[in-house]
């Protein structure tokens, strides 16, 4: 069931570069376990807005409430908006290959005991915990690479360090454009099981059939305007490639 009170409300945001408007106007609302999937063209403005609501570019105008808390603009950056319960998913980026899983899962807060040691006990049962919770079956061992592991392995992982450290919101940009088919697979399974377990997720994806698949309500981006929204049950994928070209 989804809560009717939004996690996160975007309202009337923008952002320019120099004389690039990036973002005109973008805006949206999000509630607990849903998933909304962000469309449009290359260059639309998608990253922008979702770089804005983690807290990456700071917007030129607008508002962004989370849980009732507006955000001010003074504190609007990536730590406070982690803080708050966003995290990114990026494309790459989400892992170090030559590292384990448990140090992956840990980055930045490898926790250390007597202020000196690494808890690697403490680490690999969280890492056992949030693999189990999330329903990935590893074969390799959890000392290996994490380089080792099939590439949907690895996105897991990434996936899952957002909510081993209870993210209420994950932005997943592009999640599996880098992935084939089977690893495509278990990564849209581990976004059904973080929704069911009440994270929301912000989708971005060029993949109309993967959007059908994962989405609850789809968000156009044109020309720098979330310009259309639609329930997925409401809406045909010719619909949205005319939303998509035409606004
Ligand atoms: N840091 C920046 N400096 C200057 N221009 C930028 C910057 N970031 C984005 N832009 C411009 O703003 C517009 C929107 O870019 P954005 O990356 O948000 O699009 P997108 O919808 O994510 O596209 P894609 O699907 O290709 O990832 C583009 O014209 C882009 O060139
Ligand atoms: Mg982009």
């Amino acid at each position: 069931m989804l809560d009717q009170q939004p996690i996160l409300e975007v309202e009337d945001v923008s952002k320019s570069f120099g004389g690039v408007q990036a973002l005109k106007s973008g805006s949206f609302k999000l509630s607990r376990g849903e998933v909304i999937a962000i469309i449009g063209a290359n260059g639309a403005g998608k990253s922008s807005l979702i770089k804005i609501v983690a807290g990456v570019y700071k917007p030129d105008k607008g508002h962004i409430t989370i849980k009732d808390t507006v955000i001010d603009p003074m504190h609007h950056n990536v730590g406070y908006m982690r803080q708050m319960g966003i995290e990114v998913v990026y494309q790459d980026l989400a892992i170090v290959p030559n590292m384990t899983a448990p140090y992956n899962l840990f980055l930045g807060r490898i926790p250390r005991k007597f202020g000196i040691f690494v808890d690697e006990r403490k680490m690999r049962k969280k890492t056992e915990e949030v693999l189990a919770e999330l329903k990935v079956k590893t074969v390799q061992s959890l000392s290996r690479p994490i380089s080792e592991m099939s590439g949907g392995q690895q996105q897991s992982i990434a996936i899952g360090r957002a909510i081993a450290w209870g993210k209420e919101i994950v932005i997943l940009d592009e999640p599996t454009a880098a992935l084939g088919p089977n690893e495509t697979k278990e990564v849209e399974r581990v976004v059904h099981e973080i929704k069911d377990r009440g994270t929301a997720v912000i989708l971005i994806s060029h993949n109309l059939e993967q959007v059908f698949r994962l989405a609850d309500r789809i968000l156009v981006v044109h020309h720098g305007i979330t310009s259309k929204e639609f329930q997925k049950t409401e809406v045909t994928i010719d619909e949205l490639v005319k939303a998509i070209t035409l606004g």
